[in-house]
């Protein structure tokens, strides 16, 4: 049986569009995705899904206390009967309930060296803050910000002529390379977690 995979977005898909490029090529074997769910209306993610035959939802989460809005999207993907979800630029915080349905069954990419810089724009916070390599995590989900086990991290250099575009593209080349790896090391349960550290196994 494949696994099921649920991908969860607010804006322009990239992410998506990698792990979708990954599960067809097989790179992630044995997995299909089964669901791509937008937060916001006219997020390019869902066209980017939809052209490529996968179903969407869109739930509007404005004015939704996070709870409630967290339950709806639950639902749907207790629908599809998903194995795991991706956060792919979900830019919602999780409710406490939708962390606690899904224990180590959601994973999030994040343009960071985690644990410097979460939250918004961490690229810029890189470039401000004067570091000389940046990079992204991909983590388990726990219910607070860009926080959880990390399952891995990949490291790129900080030119001196860097501009906030120029790194979000070299960071985003490696978001796309490791949130596949990070996904079939879940899948294939090639790892096991203790404390903090996830740890490969076999
Ligand atoms: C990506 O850079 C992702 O790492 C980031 O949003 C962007 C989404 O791009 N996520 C976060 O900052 C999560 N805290 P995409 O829609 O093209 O995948």
């Amino acid at each position: 049986m494949k696994k099921r995979i649920g991908v969860l977005l607010s804006g322009r898909g990239s992410n998506f569009e990698a792990l979708a490029e990954s599960v067809a090529a097989g790179r992630i074997p044995n997995a299909e995705i089964s669901i791509v769910i937008s937060n916001r209306e006219g997020a390019p993610g869902i066209e980017r899904a939809e052209s490529r035959g996968i179903g969407t939802r869109v739930i509007p989460s404005k004015g939704l206390e996070r709870e409630t809005y967290d339950r709806q999207v639950a639902a749907v993907l207790e629908e599809h009967k998903i194995d795991l979800i991706c956060l792919a630029g979900y830019m919602r915080l999780l409710s406490p309930y939708f962390v606690a349905k899904f224990p180590n069954r959601i994973l999030n990419i994040h343009p960071s060296l985690l644990p410097s810089f979460p939250g918004l724009e961490s690229q810029r916070q890189a470039l401000e803050y004067g570091v000389k390599v940046a990079g992204c995590t991909v983590h388990f989900v726990d219910e607070n910000l860009d926080a959880g086990p990390i399952i891995l991290q990949s490291v790129v250099p900080v030119k001196d002529d860097d501009t906030e575009e120029s790194l979000n593209a070299r960071i985003l080349k490696e978001e796309h390379r490791i949130y596949s790896e990070a996904v079939r090391i879940v899948l294939e349960g090639k790892y096991k977690i203790e404390g903090r550290r996830v740890l490969r196994t076999n």
